[in-house]
C-alpha cells in the first residue's frame, strides 16, 4: 500500500464512523450439506449431541432414514426414544439388538435399536471374566446400583455398544442418538469418569481400609469414611469392596476400549452433529460443544438449529402487520376481528423468528466456521416414519427449496444492504 492510498474502514478526521461497520455485520452462515454427508461412503460414523431435549433422538432417527432411502445399510442407536416414536421404530422391547424397520420403496436398510445400559455392562462383564467371577459382579447389589443409575454409565455405555456396531462391520453407517445429559460434554467426558471412578482413590481407601493405601489418608478421610460407613452401613462398604476386587481384572479393559472408542471418533469417516434449539440454553451449551470438538480433534459436519419457527411469508413485517390488524379493527368491517387476529398471529410469529434469527446470528458471530441447518418445528411431535421423512427432508433437503425461498441456514432471510 502506498502513502496516498486510503485506509480503508477509518473514518474521515472529525466525523464518527458510520454505525454499520464491517466489524457489527454478521457472518452469514455456511450451509449444513448432510445429504452429501449421509450419502458419502466414506462416511461411518454420525454422532448427534446437543443439550437435553432439542431433538438429538429425533434426528438420529429422521437422517438414518434419510440415509437408508439414500441406499444405505444404516443402524440407528437409539437413547431412550420417546415411545410412540420407539413404536414406530418397531423398538417396543428393549433387546439391545438392531431390528430391521420396514421402509417401503428404500434402496437401502433402516435398522434400529434402543439402548439397555444395564444389558450392555452386564456383556462386557461377561465377556470379561470367568463365569463364576461374572456372577459374582453381577449379583453385587453395588453393582447393580451402578450399572444402572451411575452418572455417567448411560454415556459410557453408548460408546461401548458404538465399539460393538463398528466393530461388526455388518453396517454402512452408524447414525449414534446421545442421552438426555444435563450437558452435551458428558458425552465425551463418561469414558474418562468412569475409568476414574473405577480406580478411584477413594473407592480404593473405602475397600481396603487395611492397605498400605490407607496409611497416607489423611484424619478427614478416616472421618469421612466412618461417616460413609454410618450412613450406609457396613454392608454396603463390604459389598463396594467386593465389587471393586472383582472388577479389579478389568480395569485395564474397560480404559482401554474407553481410549479405543475415543479413537474411533477421531478418525476420519465420523461426522458430529450438534443439535440445539433456537434458545440461549441450548445454544450456549452447543458453543461449549463446538469448542470442545475443535480442542479434541474431532470432525463437527454442523449445527441442527431444530424447531425453528419460519413465518408463512417473509413480505410483511411485524411492524406492518401489527399496523394493519389497528386499521382493519377500526374499518369494522365485516370479518374484521379475524382478519385483525391472523395479521397479529403473523406479527408475533415474525417476532419470534427475528429472535430465533438473532440467536442464530450470534452463533454464527462466535463459530463463523460452523455450518448451519435449520429445521423448522412441525405442528406437533415427530412420532412416525411419515414424521421422521418430514423432517429428514428439513435436515437433507437443497438449501433454498423452502416455501418463503430462505435458505435453510436461516429462520428470516438476510437484510438487504
Ligand atoms: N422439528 C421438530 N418439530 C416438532 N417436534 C419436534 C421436532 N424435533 C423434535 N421434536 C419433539 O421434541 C421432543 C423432544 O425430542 P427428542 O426426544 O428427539 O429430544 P432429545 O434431544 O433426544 O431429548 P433428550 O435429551 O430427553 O434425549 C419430542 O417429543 C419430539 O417429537
Ligand atoms: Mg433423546
Amino acid at each position: 500500500m502506498t502513502a496516498a492510498e486510503p485506509v480503508t474502514g477509518e473514518p474521515a478526521p472529525g466525523r464518527r464512523p458510520a454505525r454499520s461497520t464491517t466489524r457489527t455485520t454478521t457472518p452469514t452462515a455456511t450451509p449444513l450439506d448432510l445429504a452429501a454427508r449421509i450419502a458419502d461412503p466414506e462416511t461411518r460414523i454420525v454422532v448427534c449431541c446437543g443439550a437435553g431435549g432439542v431433538g438429538k433422538t429425533t434426528t438420529s432417527a429422521a437422517l438414518a432414514l434419510a440415509a437408508a432411502e439414500a441406499g444405505r445399510t444404516v443402524v440407528v442407536l437409539t437413547i431412550d426414544p420417546a415411545r410412540r416414536l420407539a413404536q414406530s421404530l418397531g423398538l417396543e422391547e428393549l433387546d439391545n439388538e438392531p431390528r430391521r424397520v420396514e421402509v417401503p420403496e428404500a434402496d437401502g436398510e433402516l435398522h434400529a435399536m434402543m439402548l439397555d445400559m444395564k444389558r450392555t455392562f452386564d456383556d462386557i462383564v461377561a465377556a470379561h471374566s470367568t463365569p463364576e467371577r461374572a456372577e459374582q459382579i453381577l449379583a453385587n447389589p453395588f453393582y447393580q446400583s451402578l450399572s444402572s443409575s451411575f452418572a455417567g454409565t448411560q454415556e459410557y455405555m453408548a460408546m461401548e455398544k458404538l465399539g460393538q456396531l463398528r466393530a461388526s462391520d455388518q453396517w454402512d453407517l452408524i447414525i449414534v442418538d446421545t442421552p438426555p445429559s444435563r450437558s452435551a460434554l458428558d458425552f465425551l467426558d463418561a469414558p474418562n469418569k468412569m475409568s476414574r471412578f473405577l480406580d478411584g482413590t477413594m473407592i480404593r481407601l473405602l475397600m481396603a481400609p487395611s492397605r498400605a493405601g490407607f496409611r497416607f489418608a489423611s484424619a478427614g478421610f478416616m472421618l469421612f469414611s466412618r461417616i460413609v460407613s454410618k450412613i450406609l452401613g457396613g454392608q454396603l462398604l463390604r459389598d463396594i469392596s467386593a465389587f471393586v476386587s472383582a472388577l479389579d481384572t478389568m480395569f485395564g479393559g474397560f480404559r482401554e476400549r474407553a481410549t479405543a472408542t475415543y479413537e474411533l471418533l477421531r478418525r476420519p469417516g465420523t461426522w458430529f452433529v450438534v443439535v440445539a434449539t433456537p434458545e440461549p440454553d441450548a445454544l450456549r451449551e452447543a458453543s461449549y460443544f463446538v469448542d470442545r470438538l475443535s480442542s479434541e480433534g474431532m470432525p463437527l459436519a454442523g449445527l441442527v438449529l431444530n424447531r425453528t419457527h419460519p413465518p408463512a411469508t417473509t413480505a410483511l413485517s411485524a411492524t406492518r402487520a401489527e399496523g394493519a390488524a389497528e386499521e382493519v379493527q377500526e374499518s369494522r368491517a365485516d370479518g374484521a376481528d379475524l382478519a385483525a387476529a391472523a395479521l397479529r398471529v403473523h406479527a408475533e410469529r415474525m417476532q419470534l423468528a427475528t429472535r430465533e434469527q438473532h440467536l442464530a446470528d450470534r452463533f454464527t458471530s462466535a463459530h463463523p466456521e460452523v455450518a448451519v441447518r435449520t429445521v423448522p418445528a412441525a405442528a406437533g411431535d415427530v412420532h412416525d416414519l411419515d414424521g421422521l421423512r418430514v423432517m429428514g427432508e428439513a435436515l437433507t433437503g437443497p438449501d433454498a427449496d423452502t416455501p418463503t425461498g430462505t435458505p435453510r441456514t436461516r429462520v428470516l432471510p438476510a437484510r438487504r444492504g
